[in-house]
């Protein structure tokens, strides 16, 4: 029976129901957060209203502290959900006050999260390996900080070539016999004769990577530019197979209604040199500003291995052939993109990079 109950050793009357409905027109009255809180800590709190009361339970007889003790942790628990919903919906009063007050607009979209990507140089350069690892080379990597020997006297760049000229080339400050025999390397050409060097024929490898030069720059020259060097030596290697090789390669890369040419051009280190252009895209020919008027836009210089660099390398000459390439990605994905200015690739402006 509920009611009115004598607590036999302190006198004090628990009255559960009057309890609850004290607590429930409190909780109904709070209306802020600081009234709920003074309200929790007066009915639930260490020293609340229920606490009390199950304090007191044990002084009771077992059959009242079974009654009385369900029955208050029953309010325990309705109490403290009460106050959960009632917490929710002072929330949403005050927002729906906020919207209608005009400070909250929920028809904005939602913060997005950026997504990093990677830069268009390295999405190009990724792209053109991948070309040339399907059609069977390796990938192979080397230093960026150089050997006189390697950029220039192992490809038979004589000591008085331009391209070895302070104006040219960054040298690293380190002095030896009176030169300087380091240097940032210039092209990726060097590492043809690393891999010469440590393997025999036959040989299909591509190496990427970072060259630099002394540019005084502008929209068509930077002085950190990234290239792939392209090297193919065994028996009966021709020039048939490198303008195969890069007749694919420049189809795959531009589309395959592209018109290639290839030219003479000198580079010490190959012979025949040849250089390699496709028909502009942009004018598909006609002559226009990408093209310079010409109709055709060389994207690479490339050539037969010189006899003299194989025999160098300890092959026979007689026997092996092959054939290299060196291709820049700055240019090909400025060919590629219609973007006009080289610089754009490396001043970091996100409004430009964020368009790969
Ligand atoms: N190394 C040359 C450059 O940086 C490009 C080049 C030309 C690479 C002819 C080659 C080649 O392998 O055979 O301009």
């Amino acid at each position: 029976m509920r009611g009115p109950m004598a607590d036999q050793q302190t006198g004090t009357e628990v009255d559960i129901e009057a309890i609850a409905a004290t607590a429930r027109a409190g909780l109904a009255a709070a209306d802020d957060e600081a009234a709920l809180e003074s309200w929790r800590v007066a009915q639930l709190g260490r020293k609340g209203v229920l606490t009390s009361v199950l304090r007191q339970l044990a002084g009771l007889p077992i059959e009242e502290r079974r009654r009385i003790g369900a029955e208050a942790n029953a309010l325990k628990t309705e109490l403290e959900a009460a106050l959960e919903s009632r917490r929710l919906s002072l929330a949403g009063e005050r927002l729906a006050a906020t919207v209608a007050g005009g400070q909250v607009d929920v028809t904005l979209p939602g913060r997005t999260k950026r997504v990093g990507r990677l830069h268009p140089i390295t999405q190009t350069l990724r792209e053109m390996t991948d070309i040339f690892v399907s059609m069977g080379f390796a990938v192979t990597e080397g230093p960026e900080v150089e050997t006189d020997y390697y950029n220039f006297g192992a490809l038979l760049i004589a000591p008085d070539h331009p391209a070895r000229d302070m104006q040219d080339t960054l040298y690293i400050d380190y002095q030896r016999d009176g030169a300087y025999p380091f240097m940032l390397r210039t092209h990726t050409s060097p590492n043809q004769v690393r891999f010469m060097e440590q393997h025999q024929p036959p040989i299909r490898v591509v190496v990427p990577g970072r060259c630099y030069r002394n540019e005084a720059t502008d929209p068509t020259h930077e002085w950190m530019i990234t290239q792939i060097e392209l090297l193919a030596v065994d028996e009966g290697i021709s020039l048939a197979d490198l303008k195969g090789t890069l007749f694919e390669f420049a189809k795959r890369m531009f589309g395959q209604e592209r018109k290639v040419r290839f030219r003479c051009d000198y580079f010490p280190y190959v012979e025949p040199g040849v250089d390699m252009s496709i028909d502009c895209f942009l004018c598909g020919g006609e002559g226009c500003r990408m093209c310079h008027n010409e109709g055709w836009i060389e994207i690479m210089g490339a050539g037969m291995v010189h006899p003299q660099i194989l025999t160098n390398m300890g092959y026979d000459a007689e026997r092996v052939t092959g054939f290299a390439a060196g291709i820049g990605a700055e240019r090909v994905c400025l060919l590629r993109n219609g973007i006009e200015d080289i610089r754009s690739f490396y001043q970091n402006d996100l409004r430009f990079l964020e368009q790969f």
